[in-house]
């Protein structure tokens, strides 16, 4: 076989390659990629199922879905993960003190999808009708200016706090 032709080959291959890459990364849906990026970085600590570890790792499955109803709770969702979060926090009456690096390395669109994947998937049953998914437009918005794990964590005590226990709820659940 002649070089050239050789060469062209490798280039035919390369080139079905990449026509095989485009059409299958864009029917991977976001939902898939949220959950790659979460099997990827988050699983190890929170558990494949968002489970956590009680007393070492937060549980996200049925917890955070109730804050998105806020914009202050939909904010700090995407600060914890793009700033990180150090110090005690109660989650489900279990005090935990850990630390979760920022999570700078994921883009905009790959925050907006483990969230949209932990939300949906992981906190149907408490989620909002209302929930809109987050967009990496908004994530950008919401990133910048950057903030200390201080401010992270204050945040966190306000929503929980804030504006009282009926509005925490998921709506269908709330007494009118
Ligand atoms: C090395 C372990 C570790 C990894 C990996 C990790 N986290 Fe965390 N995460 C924590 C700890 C510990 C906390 C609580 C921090 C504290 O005590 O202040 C936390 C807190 C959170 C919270 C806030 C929970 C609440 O109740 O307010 C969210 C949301 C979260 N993590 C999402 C993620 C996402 C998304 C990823 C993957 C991109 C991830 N975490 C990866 C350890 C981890």
């Amino acid at each position: 076989m002649k070089r050239g032709t050789y060469r062209a080959e490798i280039m035919a291959v390369i080139a079905a390659l990449f026509a095989l890459a485009g059409p299958a990364r864009a029917s991977g849906s976001a939902y898939a990629s949220g959950a790659s990026v979460f099997a990827a970085n988050c699983a190890v600590c929170h558990q494949s199922g968002g489970q956590g570890v009680q007393g070492v790792y937060p549980r996200l499955a049925e917890t955070i879905g109730r804050w998105v109803k806020l914009p202050a709770g939909r904010a700090y969702l995407v600060h914890v993960v793009a700033f990180g979060m150090t110090g005690a926090i109660v989650s489900q009456g279990e005090t935990y003190n850990g630390f979760m690096q920022p999570w700078t390395q994921l883009s905009d669109a790959q925050i907006a999808d483990v969230l949209n994947y932990i939300l949906t998937g992981l906190n149907a049953q408490i989620l909002p009708a209302s929930f809109r998914p987050y967009t990496a437009a908004e994530v950008k918005r919401l990133r910048a200016p950057s903030e200390s794990f201080d401010q992270v964590r204050a945040e966190r005590a306000t929503i929980v706090k804030a504006p009282g226990p009926s509005a925490m709820l998921p709506s269908a659940a709330r007494a009118h």
